[in-house]
């Protein structure tokens, strides 16, 4: 759509999730830096509003919420929060020093959460919409109410909820399809009625927030915009509790390349798109879908002859948009144990990244360590290289050096030498497997609790001598964190990988004492 042709009744505002749905899944945590760096990336690719966290949860989520209302400049931040005034008055003094904020507070009004998750009656509830978005409207302009599980919810009492919300103070108002339940046309059915019976429904953004229980989210989401929601909550990749959100890049594209079935048009920035998925997927350690729509690495790829004889021919045979359109660029032979600093600045500006002098002077030497192992260097080494700077910079624990005895006769032995907050230990342990043999050492060097949830590995490019990129999930005390590291050698990649995820949850436990207000 040109720019003569929008209007702003076709805007739809792009409500990113990320952060507080998607952190929220199992084993996706985020540490306070890599919340920032979402963040910040969210904030220059176009994203209207932030879901930056839920203050109330714990000290750490409260800080990185407020961290990142103060370092906002576009976008308008938002935190979440349930019905009880102690969590209201802690998300709005979180998003107070937000150039723009936005208190979000939830209510679940369908029977079964009602009966079995709240145990109130419907009447409590209605009070409690109204007491929670009066809270919020006595601290902040722009506060949104949700009806959690609003799908499976009475209609009649839904529209009773939301015109109380709205004449409480409410100027959004969303209506999640929060189990992944609904089917586009009843989505879209329940927004056109609401709209229509709801007499102050006028004086509110409706808005679309949809799971992907049938693989529905992005469809529900459209449908949602056709009965005129204006604002969609989405997540980069789609990750999000179960099987995820709705995925920002997919609802993005949907409405760029259907503009003529979609007719709406958001402010989000398309080539940032790739980079954004890999930022994410860097940050969380979860692994993008390989044919993942938009972003997935099989996403332009063309395999079978007759498909690679039509692009040859045209693209537009089989490619419905262009992959620069969402920021793919050829990936190019880059570089060898030749190529300079400035050469390095300029691959690492080409891939979307701004890092700090200190970054970019740890990337090179990593870079050049590499480079003396293996001899072609791919935009996907870089992006290795990277990530491992942004999850490893502030460790605790980090590797030393690792020597290990594998092959045909075991037990397989591991030498293993740590830097343990500025103290050395060794250690030399055996296992079943090399593997074994390098977590062992690592158990003996920094004792812990957490459980080996998944142990994963692939290559991060062709060839033999390409990089390992290992992932981990450890889980201590019902929370998961997965950590991810590239190296040449399996093992160290292994131990690296592990010792991120030790490393993340300590950080966590650092920032996560007591909140001071949960009292
Ligand atoms: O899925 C859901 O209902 C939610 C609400 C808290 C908005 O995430
Ligand atoms: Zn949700």
């Amino acid at each position: 759509m040109t720019a003569t042709t929008k209007s702003n009744q076709d805007r739809v505002f792009i409500f990113d999730t990320t952060l507080r749905d998607g952190e929220q899944c199992p084993g996706a945590t985020m540490t306070f830096e890599e919340k920032i760096r979402v963040a910040e990336l969210l904030d220059t690719m176009g994203v209207d509003i932030i879901e930056a966290g839920y203050p109330f949860a714990s000290d750490g989520d409260f800080e990185a919420v407020r961290e990142i209302a103060r370092r906002a400049n576009n976008a308008v931040i938002c935190g979440l929060s349930r019905a009880a005034h102690k969590d209201i008055d802690r998300c709005a003094e979180a998003v107070r020093v937000a150039k723009r904020g936005r208190i979000h507070t939830f209510l679940s009004t369908s029977p079964v959460h009602m009966k079995y998750k709240l145990q109130m009656e419907a009447a409590q509830v209605y009070e409690m919409v109204i007491s929670s978005v009066t809270r919020a409207r006595n601290h902040i302009d722009d506060v949104e109410w949700s009806a959690e599980d609003a799908t499976r919810t009475d209609f009649d009492f839904l529209c009773r909820c939301v015109e109380a919300a709205i004449k409480a103070g409410a100027t959004t108002i969303n209506l999640p399809d929060t189990v992944g339940y609904a089917v586009p046309e009843e989505y879209y059915d329940m927004f056109k009625r609401i709209r229509s019976i709801v007499p102050n429904s006028d004086k509110a953004i409706f808005s679309v927030h949809c799971h992907n229980d049938l693989g529905m989210a992005v469809a529900n989401s459209i449908a949602g915009v056709n009965g005129g929601a204006r604002q969609i909550e989405c997540t980069i990749n789609g990750i999000g509790e179960r099987a995820g959100n709705a995925a920002l890049e997919e609802v993005v594209m949907a409405m760029r390349v259907r503009n003529d079935k979609v007719p709406y048009w958001n402010n989000i920035e398309s080539t940032s798109l790739t980079h954004a998925s890999k930022v994410v997927s860097a940050a969380t350690s979860f692994p993008v879908q390989y044919n993942k729509a938009i972003v997935g690495r099989n996403a332009f790829a063309h395999e079978s002859g007759i498909h690679q004889d039509g692009m040859i021919k045209n693209a537009s045979t089989y490619e419905i948009m262009l992959p620069e359109t969402v920021g793919i660029s050829a990936t190019s032979l880059v570089m060898g144990k030749h190529s300079g600093r400035a050469g390095l600045i300029h691959k690492l500006e080409e891939l979307g990244y701004k890092l700090s002098k200190n970054q970019i002077d740890d990337v090179f030497v990593r870079f050049k360590s590499l480079a003396d192992r293996k001899k072609e260097i791919y935009d996907e080494d870089i992006e290795a290289l990277v990530d491992q700077e942004m999850t490893s910079s502030h460790d605790h624990i980090r590797l030393v050096s690792l020597s290990v005895i594998a092959g045909t006769r075991g037990p397989q032995r591991a030498t293993m030498k740590l830097d343990i907050e500025g103290t050395a230990k060794l250690a030399e342990e055996e296992g079943n497997g090399p593997v074994d043999a390098v977590f062992n050492c690592i158990k003996s060097l920094v004792p812990h609790e957490a459980k080996l949830e998944l142990y994963q590995v692939h290559a991060v490019t062709a060839g033999t001598d390409a990089q390992a990129e290992v992932s981990v999930r450890l889980s201590q005390d019902g929370r998961s964190v997965t950590s991810r590291a590239s190296d040449p050698d399996t093992l160290v990649a292994s131990a690296q990988a592990y010792l991120s995820a030790l490393n993340k949850i300590v950080k966590k436990k650092q920032r996560d004492m007591p909140s001071v207000a949960a009292g």
